[in-house]
């Protein structure tokens, strides 16, 4: 492949500089040039500010969801770009920020669950207040993972009960990182129950059928399919049809009436 040489200053989101303009983007570079978001911040006095990301979805997201028609993307992609962009001015900005630099699948996940679920959603014809809310709780559905040690969300192989034990626990300390934040029940319950299950074998409470909202399950399925279909640093990724049949066949965990509707906006 050709060198490839900056044209200019390229900054994360932070505003920490990637790559100086001139120099030659090295594998570690461009991997975190994937990773994250590009900004380039301008050299002129007058306009000295890092730009905001209009479009978050990843060229890996758009290649992993092979979609029966582009426009849903881009509306689910607008509505989640709007909440990001508001939630800049709000006090669980903070969170947002952490959860980004924390580690670094972390956010494109966060990202990518926010997506999948607005696309649910909008199929669904969800109304504005209620796609926010639903964006937002799947935007920070892991948000309570900041709080559980690296070395358990890296741990390049299964988690023994202890490091299971903890990381657990991250339903309940999203929810109290947010409480103080007076957002919508339609939001926080996603947090809370995102992991629960319809039979009661999910967690923390064992919730089972109604008893979890329906943000909720769109949520868990959006963040199952996600994580079936994403490498991490302890599995490869499997295909979409897999993950579809996977949630198929566990009739008894996951909302069944929402699988068709994910069926209809993929290709096949
Ligand atoms: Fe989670
Ligand atoms: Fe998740």
């Amino acid at each position: 492949m050709a060198d490839i040489i900056a044209s200019k200053n390229i900054y994360d989101k932070n505003g920490v500089l990637l790559l100086a303009k001139g120099q030659k983007a090295t594998d570690i570079v461009l991997e975190k040039l994937r990773l994250h978001e590009i900004y380039e911040k301008e050299q002129a006095a007058t306009n000295n500010k890092i730009k905001v990301p209009a479009v978050p979805v990843t060229p890996e997201f758009k290649e992993r969801w092979n979609l029966r028609d582009d426009r849903i993307l881009a509306y689910a992609n607008e509505v989640l770009s709007t909440i990001i962009f508001e939630s800049k001015t709000k006090p669980w900005w903070m969170l947002v920020n952490v959860l980004t630099n924390y580690v670094d699948w972390m956010y494109t996940h966060s990202l990518d669950v926010a997506m999948i679920s607005l696309m649910i959603a909008a199929e669904l014809k969800y109304k504005d207040n209620e796609l926010w809310n639903l964006g937002l709780g799947a935007l920070l559905h892991d948000v309570g993972k900041i709080m559980i040690p690296k070395s358990i969300l890296q741990k390049p192989g299964p988690l023994n009960d202890t490091e299971m034990f903890y990381m657990k626990q991250h339903c309940e300390l999203g929810l109290s990182s947010l409480t103080a934040y007076n957002l919508s029940a339609d939001c926080t319950d996603i947090v809370i129950q995102h992991h629960e299950r319809l039979d009661g074998s999910g967690y923390p409470y064992g919730l089972k059928e109604n008893e979890i909202c329906f943000n909720a399950k769109i949520v868990m399925v959006a963040d199952t399919i996600d994580a079936i279909t994403s490498g991490r640093p302890y599995k490869q990724p499997k295909s979409m049809d897999t993950a579809i049949k996977i949630l198929s066949s566990e009739t008894g965990k996951y909302p069944q009436e929402i699988i068709p509707v994910l069926e209809l906006i993929l290709m096949s």
